[in-house]
């Protein structure tokens, strides 16, 4: 099952995709979560990406789709996969369709603006896994602790508010025409697209999810 994760910073998708890996088996590819590994280790194509990421900016496309041919072509993705926060643009998307990367389910997560800036303050991660957490929401079993490894959570860098705003526009202006680009795909029977109501608790957008792709 090859599954994409849409929806703006914060919607919701690293939470759901903790879920998903679990419930059918397939591998997570975050991009986020991979630049963050790279910003860790300091690897040439982390100190570039840190800038631009603290900047609540996307790093570009060609760099991003090479990072994500290189995964799927790993052995673990044959029977499938998990795509969250990727693609993200227009020509990520034709990249993808270009290299003969199909999908099988988008799920948009649709959360509005100031809910999401609201729940960011709250947010949570191990930085070793890229688990999620909120401190109200979604709390670990030990405050501040990783509920599998007991080590620390971190605030990431980039969800101070005025960043989390910049995200927020760019996803408007980069990221939201996918939803009409699918919409289109799936019109010609390729895929299904399904919108979830992701102001509904951790638990329900989970069981919605799983109703709907089966
Ligand atoms: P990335 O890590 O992908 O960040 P993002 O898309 O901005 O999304 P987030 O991870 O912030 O949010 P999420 O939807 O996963 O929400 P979460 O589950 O954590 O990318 C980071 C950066 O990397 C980008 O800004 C860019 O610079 C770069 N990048 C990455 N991919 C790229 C690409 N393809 N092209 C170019 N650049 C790229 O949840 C958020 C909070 O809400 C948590 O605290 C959670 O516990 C809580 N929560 C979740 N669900 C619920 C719920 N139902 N109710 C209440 N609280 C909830
Ligand atoms: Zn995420």
């Amino acid at each position: 099952m090859r599954i994409m994760l849409l929806g703006a910073p914060g919607a919701g998708k690293g939470t759901q995709a903790q879920f998903i890996m679990e419930k059918y088996g397939v591998p997570q590819i975050s991009t986020g979560d991979m630049l963050r590994a790279a910003v860790k280790a300091g690897t040439p194509l982390g100190l570039e990406a840190k800038k631009v990421m603290d900047a609540g900016q996307l790093v570009s496309d060609e760099l991003i789709i090479g990072l994500v041919k290189e995964r799927v072509a790993q052995d673990d993705c044959a029977k499938g996969f998990l795509l969250d926060g990727f693609p993200r643009t227009i020509p990520q998307a034709d990249a993808m369709a270009a290299s003969g990367i199909e999908i099988d389910h988008v799920i948009e997560i649709d959360v509005p603006d100031e809910e999401i800036v609201k729940r960011m303050s709250g947010r949570r991660v191990h930085p070793g896994s890229g688990r999620v957490y909120h401190i109200v929401y979604n709390p670990p079993k030990v405050e501040g602790k990783d509920d599998v490894t007991g080590e620390d959570l971190a605030i990431r860098p980039d969800d101070e508010e005025s960043t989390v705003r910049k995200r927020l526009g760019i996803y408007h202006e980069q990221t939201k025409p996918l939803v009409e680009y699918y919409g289109k795909v799936a019109a010609q029977g390729k895929l299904t697209y399904n919108k979830f109501d992701g102001t509904q608790s951790v638990g329900d957008v989970s069981a919605a999810i799983v109703k709907t792709i089966g």
